[in-house]
Order: C-alpha cells, then sequence, then structure tokens
C-alpha cells in the first residue's frame, strides 16, 4: 500500500523515476504562503460552516500559522520527496495534528488549490512590479529633467528626421510604462478571483461558503464556473503578455542606449560602474546591462508561447500539463522584477554629451520640414513647399552645405517667397519652440509633460 496522499487505490509503490518526474515540489515550493493562506482561509470557513467543529478548526488554524512562521524563519524543513507544496503543508499539518489535519481536505482538491495559489501570487507580484515601474518611472523623469533644454535629432527609419528635446523622447517611455501599468491593473480584475469550492472540477456536495472565502482572501469575486476555475490559465498568460510588453518597451530603450554610447552616435556615456570591459581588447567598454534586459526579453517572450502552446490541446478540467505554467510564471517574475530593479539605478549613471547631441542636430537637414513650413505660411501648399525644399536640399548637398549655409541670394533663387527671417527660422530651436500644440515636442508641453507625470507619479 502506498503513502501517498492518494495511495488508497494502489497495489504497489511509485517507481522513483516516476516519483522525480512527476514531482513540482523543486518549484512549486515557492508558494508556500499563498498554499498555507489557501488553506488558513478555508479552515476557518469549514469551521464557521459547522462541516468541521470550531474546536478543531481552531486547533488546525494555529499548527498552519506555526507552519507559516517555521517557514518564515528558516526553520522548517522543507521535504522534497513530497511531490507538490499542497502535499508538503498537509503532510506538515498531520504532523502537527493527527488526523485531525487530515479534514482541512474536504470539499477541496489539489487542482483548486494550485489555481488559488498562482492567483494569489500573480496578485502580489503584481504588486511589486507596479511599485518597481514606479521607480523606473522616476529615474526616467529625473534624467528628463536634468536635461530639460537638451535638443537632439528624433529619426524615423532610424535616418535624421527633425529636432526633438531629449526629455520628449524619455518621456515616450513614460507614457508606454504608463499604460503597461493599466494593463497589469485592469488584469487582476480578471485574477483576483476565488476558484476554492470547485472541488477538482464538478463542485462540492458541502456546504462551502465561497463569498467568505473570496473575501477572507482579499479577492474580488468568485468563478462562476467550477470546470473553468480548475483548467484555464489565461490569467497567466496574460500577465505573462503583459509582462513581455514591458520588457518590450524596455528592451527598445536598452537598444537606444546601446547605440548612442557607440562611438559612431556617441551622444551618451554610461559611468564604469554600470559597463564591463573585454579580456582581450584593453580599450572596450561595454554596455552590458542594457544588453542583458534587451536579451532577457527574449526569454520572457519565450515563456509566453510556452505556456500558450502547453494549453492549446488540453480537454477540460485539469491535466497535469499544467503543471508546466509554473516556471514560466516564476521566470517571468524574476526576469521583470531584476530588469526594472537595475534599469532604474542605470537611468542615473547615464550622461548625455550635450554638444555632440547639438552638433547631430545641425546636420544632415533635420530642418527640412520647417523649411516647408516656412514657405506654406508665405503662402505656398504644402507639395509645393515640398518639392522646393527638395530641389534646394539636392543643391545644397553637392555643395557639402547645411540649408542655413545657402546665403540668400542663393535661397530665393528657389522662391522669390524666402525673406532674411529665414535664418532664425532655421534655428533647431526655434523649430521645437514652435511645436507648440499638445503632445508634441515644444518646451512648454514637455514641461508640462514632466509636471503632470510627477503628479502622476505621487498619487
Ligand atoms: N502540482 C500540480 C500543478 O502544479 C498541482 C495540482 C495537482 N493536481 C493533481 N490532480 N495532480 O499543476
Amino acid at each position: 500500500m502506498s503513502k501517498k496522499l492518494w495511495g488508497g487505490r494502489f497495489t504497489s509503490d511509485t517507481n522513483e523515476m516516476v516519483n522525480t518526474f512527476n514531482s513540482s515540489i523543486q518549484f512549486d515550493k515557492r508558494l508556500w504562503r499563498e498554499d498555507i493562506q489557501g488553506s488558513i482561509a478555508y479552515c476557518k470557513m469549514l469551521g464557521k460552516q459547522g462541516i468541521i467543529s470550531e474546536n478543531e478548526a481552531k486547533k488546525i488554524l494555529s499548527a498552519l500559522q506555526e507552519i507559516y512562521s517555521e517557514i518564515e524563519k528558516g526553520t522548517f524543513i522543507f521535504d522534497e520527496s513530497s511531490e507538490d507544496i499542497h502535499t508538503l503543508i498537509e503532510k506538515a499539518l498531520r504532523q502537527k495534528t493527527g488526523t485531525l489535519g487530515e479534514m482541512i481536505h474536504t470539499g477541496r482538491s489539489r487542482n483548486d488549490q494550485i489555481a488559488l495559489d498562482t492567483r494569489l501570487f500573480i496578485k502580489n507580484s503584481t504588486g511589486n512590479i507596479l511599485q518597481l515601474i514606479r521607480e523606473f518611472q522616476l529615474s526616467l523623469i529625473e534624467l528628463a529633467e536634468k536635461n530639460q533644454d537638451l535638443i537632439m535629432p528624433g529619426y524615423t527609419h532610424l535616418q535624421r528626421a527633425q529636432p526633438v528635446l531629449l526629455a520628449h523622447h524619455l518621456l515616450a517611455y513614460y507614457e508606454m510604462t504608463k499604460r503597461d501599468t493599466q494593463r497589469y491593473k485592469e488584469a487582476l480584475k480578471r485574477t483576483n478571483v476565488l476558484p476554492l469550492g470547485s472541488a477538482a472540477l464538478a463542485g462540492t456536495t458541502f456546504n462551502i461558503d465561497r463569498e467568505f472565502l473570496s473575501k477572507e482572501l482579499r479577492l474580488q469575486r468568485i468563478t462562476a464556473n467550477s470546470m473553468d476555475a480548475v483548467s484555464d490559465r489565461d490569467f497567466i498568460a496574460e500577465f505573462i503578455f503583459i509582462s513581455s510588453l514591458l520588457m518590450m518597451h524596455l528592451s527598445r530603450l536598452c537598444e537606444e542606449l546601446i547605440i548612442w554610447s557607440t562611438q559612431e552616435f556617441d551622444f551618451i556615456e554610461i559611468s564604469d560602474s554600470f559597463a564591463t570591459g573585454s579580456s582581450i581588447m584593453p580599450q572596450k567598454k561595454n554596455p552590458d546591462i542594457p544588453e542583458l534586459i534587451r536579451g532577457k526579453t527574449g526569454r520572457v517572450y519565450g515563456h509566453l508561447i510556452s505556456l500558450l502552446t502547453t494549453m492549446k490541446g488540453l480537454p477540460l478540467t485539469y491535466n497535469k500539463d499544467m503543471q508546466e505554467d509554473k516556471e514560466p510564471l516564476f521566470d517571468t517574475v524574476d526576469t521583470v522584477e531584476k530588469s526594472l530593479s537595475i534599469f532604474s539605478l542605470l537611468l542615473r549613471e547615464i550622461d548625455f554629451k550635450k554638444e555632440n547631441l547639438k552638433k547631430a542636430t545641425e546636420n544632415g537637414y533635420l530642418v527640412a520640414t520647417d523649411l516647408a513650413d516656412y514657405l506654406v505660411t508665405k503662402g505656398l501648399t504644402f507639395r509645393k513647399a515640398h518639392h522646393i525644399v527638395g530641389d534646394m536640399i539636392l543643391s545644397a548637398q553637392k555643395q557639402n552645405k547645411e540649408l542655413h549655409q545657402l546665403d540668400l541670394h542663393e535661397m530665393k533663387h528657389f522662391s522669390s517667397l524666402i525673406g532674411n527671417d529665414v535664418y532664425a527660422w532655421l534655428d533647431p530651436a526655434s523649430c521645437i519652440d514652435r511645436r507648440n500644440i499638445k503632445g508634441a515636442t515644444g518646451p512648454k508641453e514637455v514641461k508640462k509633460a514632466v509636471r503632470k507625470a510627477k503628479k502622476e507619479l505621487q498619487s
């Protein structure tokens, strides 16, 4: 006879390899807090409903609390021969209370427990991640404010396009991560739902008070269908998807930091304490940290595909395949948390090379759009103006000049509408000043955006 939780109908011991292959304790022990919290609430409910006596509930409860604090203190020994965290906690409970502890599983399945534990785990992790995003955003705003007046080239197709404020560029990432925050919060509405009471799949014959459990565990609702409750992992997939988007945003900024630190761009210097060297090339200073965040993004995408693929062919309800959801989830949380933490520090270690940024806005005809706009203010249609400026650029290129280096006589050859005021108009700073509509790179708008972001981060 097997000593397993489920050993009753078995006549021989489990093959050792099956034990090892089947077990999840090595990784799901991480869910001990959530598992015990779930059991504590469940035990209170069993007592309240008279499914077990109040006295029995009290004894089980204090044993569970004991186990919790032993694990917290580090005195609890994780017996890795247990199949999973639920088995382990129940075993510890039985060691403390004898047969009393066996009552805790009345009307409950491990299928319900794991659905609950992962939901609680995501709820807790989301709280941490939201805090870390906030710290990242604070560092970003600090960097934007520190470089409030810096002008740099804005790019499309990685070709110089128009001058922008560096702060405006950085604030774009504030907006992206702000949406990530909203997404995490919205997803919580679907995650903070109680699956207990499913009793493996069909619901239970015991008078379980699900609403009480939901309140006890500070969840918002109870699941509406017991088969759905134990089958679906969409809330995990959604969490990893949102994390993938967040990582994508971080990764794009990392890519920019990497190219900005090249000799070709030479826009930034990352401090020595946040860069690394080469074992063979003495001159090298490498941006490993942004490279690693960019690299780890792929790992989170992988977890998303892994989970979606695990789930796609599963019939209702629980299948053991679903045990494969844990490692991708845990690694996603770890990767996102570590990436955000180090990124917030990295942002404080970046110096912008003011002169190089400025020089870069002065070469490459970034003011061409503004020259066309100028001609429109003098009465031309934009199409016509665009064409004229194109001709002017061709001619300037041949002479190896920028637009503002053409003299007025030459300019007038392309359009008699051009006057002396054009030179002030072609100053990159004036291009930025004129973009004063809402959401644009004009200094007043950007200042407002910084102020708004700071206010949002305070609340
Ligand atoms: N370790 C399992 C998992 O992670 C827990 C649920 C087990 N349920 C079962 N009937 N074997 O999915």
